[in-house]
């Protein structure tokens, strides 16, 4: 019999990524969504699926290190295998990265390693790219800068406010996170000596994404 690896979601708003991870039929139990946010959306979306939800206020800690001190408990508390952050909006120390290191993963509206941080569809039209996307990455301690999983590319399109931008990649964030977390419930995903991943199995990408579109 497999045993299904325990997964533990961090989110802090709408948690619509959260909601494709939950869906998704992965060979995963889902121990709790954890969220920073007392009125966090995705908390009923989660609850209204059956998954046991956990409040860590970080405003009710006078730190950021004892924030995640209490939420290291709350994991912990858990015993996940991979702790998955989805839509988690606070930054986190480098203790709390290093406890969980190889085992938490994040989403990133951008095709990292460009974009990090916030507004990243915003920086994406100021920049003038012509193909913007987002990854799923392993995290660690510098923000937004862990070994790649997977990523997808969208074209920046004439007209483009934050917002279409937006919508365009949140539906392949939706695609590209349940896959990413399927490959490491498989056990399919390693790190190589030189910090890349390797996925065993994956299948190979065809073709080229060309934006705007050639004439011939
Ligand atoms: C997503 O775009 C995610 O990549 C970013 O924040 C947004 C969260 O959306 N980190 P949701 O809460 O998953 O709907």
């Amino acid at each position: 019999m497999t045993i299904l690896k325990r997964i533990a979601i961090l989110i802090s708003g709408r948690g619509s990524n959260m909601e494709a991870l939950l869906g998704a039929g992965l060979p995963a139990e889902f121990c709790a969504v954890i969220s920073n946010n007392p009125a966090a959306r995705g908390l009923a979306t989660a609850a209204a699926r059956g998954i046991p939800t956990v409040v860590v206020d970080h405003k009710a800690h006078a730190s950021r290190e004892a924030f995640d001190t209490a939420l290291a408990t709350a994991v912990d508390a858990l015993q996940p295998d991979y702790v998955v952050l989805a839509g988690f909006m606070r930054i986190l120390t480098t203790a709390f990265v290093g406890r969980y290191a190889g085992r938490m993963i994040n989403i990133h509206p951008s095709l990292l390693p460009s974009f990090p941080g916030l507004h990243t569809h915003h920086q994406a039209l100021e920049a003038g790219v012509r193909i913007h996307g987002c990854t799923v990455h392993f995290v660690t301690p510098q923000l937004d800068h862990g070994p790649v999983i997977i990523q997808a590319a969208v074209p920046v399109l004439p007209g483009d406010s934050e917002n279409t931008l937006a919508a365009r990649v949140l539906a392949e964030e939706h695609r590209i996170y349940p896959q990413a977390l399927r490959w490491l419930c498989e056990d399919r995903v390693t790190i190589d000596t030189a910090g890349r991943v390797v996925i065993r199995g994956a299948g190979q990408a065809s073709g080229v994404l060309r934006s705007p579109a050639t004439d011939v």
